[in-house]
């Protein structure tokens, strides 16, 4: 019998579409503060924790502010974050995920959620997937950011798999960057151009076939 393999999932982006919600707080933010922020300056943002995010933000509009100040956009951005979650259900769930978390479900893979979110918990519960991670590491977790691998190793870890029977599903540059930093295999999950340094690309999940998930689990 093969050894079991690990399964680490982000969420953001790649569970569930939350990105647009994160973006869409950030940009109340930056427009306060007439800081053009596009699409393509939210990807900077991607898999990178809220305080980063923020100061990723004034330094796109130059802007140096007090840790009050600070304080007080971190907090407004995740309310009004926040807001946009009320509603949320297993609806939410993005195309295809819960094929491949039935599939390794079925076939008594390890799964592990490795998210930089300190939301993480209750967005899994609203969706009503929570039962399915055999571990949850998330940004309450964590003391350093991807491209940081810390959160996948401490996955790896918990799950009692190697780094390199480790796979990766991310849709944040960051993220594929820290799973190949840890010696795992990334699996990037949207547009291959961005991310292009994963090991697979897959633009989501309905993509990926039993026999490529079957092959990972006999590597
Ligand atoms: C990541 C998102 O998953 O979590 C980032 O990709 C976000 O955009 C980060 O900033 C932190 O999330 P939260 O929910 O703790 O603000
Ligand atoms: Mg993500």
């Amino acid at each position: 019998m093969k050894k079991k393999k690990g399964f680490i999932f982000d969420l953001d982006g790649v569970i569930v579409d939350t990105a647009k919600y994160h973006y869409l707080a950030w940009k109340k933010i930056a427009d306060s503060l007439h800081i053009e922020f596009t699409h393509d300056h939210n990807e900077l943002l991607k898999g990178v924790s809220r305080v980063r995010s923020l100061d990723i933000i004034l330094d796109l509009g130059k802007i140096e502010a007090s840790q009050e100040q600070k304080d007080q956009w971190l907090i407004q951005k995740n309310e009004d974050y926040l807001s946009y979650l009320v509603d949320m259900d297993e609806t939410e769930i993005l195309p295809g995920v819960m094929t491949v978390l039935n599939f390794l479900k079925a076939k008594g893979q390890g799964i592990a959620l490795g998210s930089a979110s300190k939301n993480a918990r209750p967005i899994l519960e609203k969706t009503g997937i929570l039962s399915y991670f055999d571990v949850i590491v998330d940004g309450n977790d964590v003391s350093n950011a991807k491209p940081d691998p810390e959160v996948f190793l401490i996955a790896a870890q918990k799950l009692a798999v190697a780094n390199s029977d480790s796979f990766v599903f991310e849709d944040s540059v960051a993220g594929v960057q820290a799973a190949n930093i840890g010696t795992m295999t990334s699996i990037g999950i949207g547009d291959a151009t961005v991310l292009y340094e994963a090991h697979h690309n897959f633009k989501d999940f309905t993509c990926i076939s039993e026999a490529f998930l079957s092959e990972l689990i006999n590597k």
